[in-house]
């Protein structure tokens, strides 16, 4: 079952001279932050690390979910869990098995996702679905915050929903790059749960407005 929709702000394209200032003006209207952790080779570019979300910790009360789009995620997991992160979600196509990985997390009181790129087919992380709290589907191909957003990725949006309903699993169902309030709305119609937001939010000229646009557009199926 799809759940209340939940907002979430990717932070990538701020202003990083006043991420505080950024978070607590937005974290009134978010439900939490998405932090998006690249290491210029999984990805091309380079974001921030392990620092970056201690700061974060002590600025805000957000829950952290920490998105890995690095090519060794797992040994990140002990550094976000001491920097106060709150889930790690790593990419299907850099751990086809990531049987050890989610355990690995749980042992460390961390909560655990997957994450599928655009090319890459429901399939591949079907099977492990019961081991994660959220499928983070990727609207975008990751490394860079401001791209437009992928309408072929809904397809596969709709058949995790059916999946993830079908098996009765807990599952959240994430979607993240180029949402805007028209995409989220075709995002929640296909069965997202979350939505994460970068450009749309930190680059609007009202950020608040742009959140209660998106909020608006994804409250009912
Ligand atoms: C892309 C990141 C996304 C993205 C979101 O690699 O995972 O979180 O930056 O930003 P927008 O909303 O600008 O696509
Ligand atoms: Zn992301």
């Amino acid at each position: 079952m799809t759940k209340p929709a939940r907002l979430a702000a990717s932070i990538l394209n701020a202003d990083f001279a006043r991420l505080g200032e950024e978070v607590a003006r937005l974290e009134p209207y978010l439900d939490f932050l998405h932090l998006d952790i690249m290491d210029g080779h999984f990805v091309p570019s380079l974001s921030f690390g392990i620092p970056v979300i201690a700061s974060l910790r002590r600025a805000c009360a957000l829950y952290l979910d920490c998105h890995l789009m690095v090519t060794n995620p797992t040994s990140l997991f002990a550094g976000v869990k001491e920097a106060g992160g709150d889930m790690v979600t790593i990419h299907i196509e850099v751990w086809p098995d990531p049987t050890g990985a989610a355990a690995e997390a749980r042992a460390l009181g961390l909560d655990f996702g997957l994450v599928i790129n655009p090319p890459t087919p429901f399939g591949a992380v079907a099977p492990f679905l019961g081991l994660c709290d959220r499928l983070l589907v990727m609207s975008v191909n990751p490394g860079f915050g401001g791209q437009a957003f992928l309408p072929e990725v809904l397809d596969k949006v709709a058949e995790a929903r059916k999946f993830i309903d079908s098996a009765g699993l807990p599952t959240d169902i994430e979607i993240d790059g180029g949402i805007t309030p028209e995409t989220a709305r075709l995002a929640r119609r296909a069965g997202a749960d979350s939505f994460v937001v970068g450009s749309a939010l930190v680059r609007a000229p009202d950020p608040v407005k742009a959140a209660e646009e998106i909020r608006a557009a994804v409250k009912d199926r």
